[in-house]
């Protein structure tokens, strides 16, 4: 790959809480996939690198109704329940995990269904912006590796881990691992697989160290992944304090929070992603902020199966690493954008309560909102400090994660109108009602991966 320049209007969110849109930028991604320069219309320089671009035939030009933003990063999904999505919520989570999602999980024994499953979903999440996407696979180490040769083909950067359960009395026979001691070798092997993968020499796709929760492991597979976690420089993730249920069943048996027990087990490092802690205590996220490791806020999800919504300002205002995710199927929604909307969502009904049947001042919790520019940053920039990783913005050094969104398709949901709407009111618009037909265009690490413009 040679190197090539974009020119037209960037909006990203370097900054929580503020946004920054350039009309007329012009963004230089080097041969390698890193972004070298991003210049404005008056840096002295702009004038004699756009020419160079357009002489040396490397230029591409946005059209008025185009723009460039960061490629959305997923925090938090379930691969194999991508046939579940938009179905079984009816249920609360512990009988939805036994009744509906260990049943389908376990046929991922056969490959060919994994085939068939995780093409149709890495296609999607590529479709939907998704430039980055940290996967739950299942318990099974083959159907996993098809699940990281899938990122490899496709080009999605990604997190992919084998899912650990072991512990009898939580899983059932017929989806769990045979004993501690196969899981932490499983384990091993899919680290192996994935760092040996022809073409991935970047590390484009990485292995996660991934006990699927306390509830399902046993107190050796949770050791044993610590050690592995530390000993193989590895990525975790796990759910922490989902549920009343959950967080219960953990205060029962270990007779300490989600939290405190990870971290007892070495599983809470810089590089581990705790989905949901919905309910984490204050020194849970004094531990959580001091190891500097993330949490994927999953809102749809929550709503179903959490009893409570995260306690995201909070978790900010101590400088937690947060970023979003869809927990598909908990969440029915692909869409990283839809993700943004349903956190603010999440956020206005924590701040204003919503039993109209409590006195209004006793209804909420204060200052809980995030707006627009805030979620969209927990989906790029948050979600990469989360991961330690240098995507999420345009900025040089960084890699060229990108989707080109386009207000001009046909049937399309995203309206701008160009004599009412300032550039920053169309990022809004885009954060609120744009939807996967307006996403033309999509890089991960410099290379074009959809393309619905040609
Ligand atoms: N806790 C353990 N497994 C799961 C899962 O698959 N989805 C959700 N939302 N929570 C879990
Ligand atoms: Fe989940």
């Amino acid at each position: 790959m040679t190197g090539f320049s974009l020119r037209g209007t960037i909006m990203h969110t370097p900054e929580r809480g503020t946004c920054d849109v350039v009309e007329r930028a012009l963004v230089e991604v080097g041969a390698d996939g890193a972004i070298t320069r991003v210049l404005k219309p008056d840096d002295a320089e702009y004038e004699t690198a756009l020419e160079e671009a357009r002489t040396a035939g490397r230029l591409t030009e946005l059209s008025g109704n185009q723009y460039l933003l960061p490629g959305l990063i997923d925090l938090h999904i379930h691969a194999p329940q991508w046939p579940q999505l938009g179905k079984s919520l009816h249920l609360p989570l512990y009988d939805w995990l036994q009744n509906c999602t260990f049943p389908l999980e376990a046929k991922y024994a056969d490959t060919a269904f994994a085939d068939r499953v995780y093409g149709s979903l890495v296609s999607s999440l590529l479709a939907n912006g998704t430039t980055t996407a940290v996967y739950f696979a299942t318990a099974h180490l083959e159907a996993t590796q098809r699940l990281a040769d899938h990122c490899i083909e496709k080009g999605q950067r990604g997190f992919v881990g084998k899912v650990v359960m072991d512990d009898p009395e939580q899983c059932p026979d017929y989806y769990r691992d045979a004993s501690a001691a196969q899981a932490l070798d499983e384990t091993v092997a899919f680290i192996e697989y994935v760092r040996g993968l022809d073409g991935n020499g970047s590390e484009l796709v990485r292995p996660i160290v991934t006990p699927r929760f306390i509830p399902s492991c046993s107190d050796d597979a949770l050791s044993g992944l610590g050690a592995i976690a530390h000993d193989h420089k590895c990525h975790v993730q796990t759910h922490c304090s989902e549920s009343d249920w959950e967080h219960s069943f953990v205060l029962d048996r270990h007779g300490k929070t989600d939290t405190q027990s990870l971290a007892d087990f070495g599983l809470i490092t810089r590089h581990t992603v705790l989905a949901h802690s919905n309910f984490i205590s204050d020194p849970d996220m004094d531990l959580i902020g001091n190891v500097g490791a993330g949490i994927a806020h999953c809102p749809l999800s929550n709503f179903y199966f959490s009893n409570a919504v995260f306690p995201l300002r909070a978790a900010l205002n101590k400088g937690l690493h947060v970023g979003l995710g869809t927990d598909i199927s908990g969440g029915h929604s692909a869409s990283m954008l839809h993700a943004c909307r349903y956190a603010v969502a999440a956020s206005r009904a924590l701040e204003d309560g919503v039993d109209a049947a409590l006195a209004a001042e006793t209804r909420g919790r204060a200052n809980a909102r995030i707006d627009f520019m805030e979620a969209f940053w927990l989906a790029t920039a948050g979600g990469a400090q989360a991961l330690d990783l240098k995507v999420g913005r345009f900025a040089p050094g960084y890699r060229f994660d990108a989707m080109l969104v386009d207000a001009g398709v046909e049937d399309s949901s995203l309206l701008v109108w160009d004599d009412l709407d300032t550039a920053e009111d169309v990022f809004q618009k885009i954060v609120y009602t744009a939807e996967r037909n307006n996403i033309r265009k999509v890089w991960v690490d410099g290379i074009i991966r959809l393309d619905k413009t040609a």
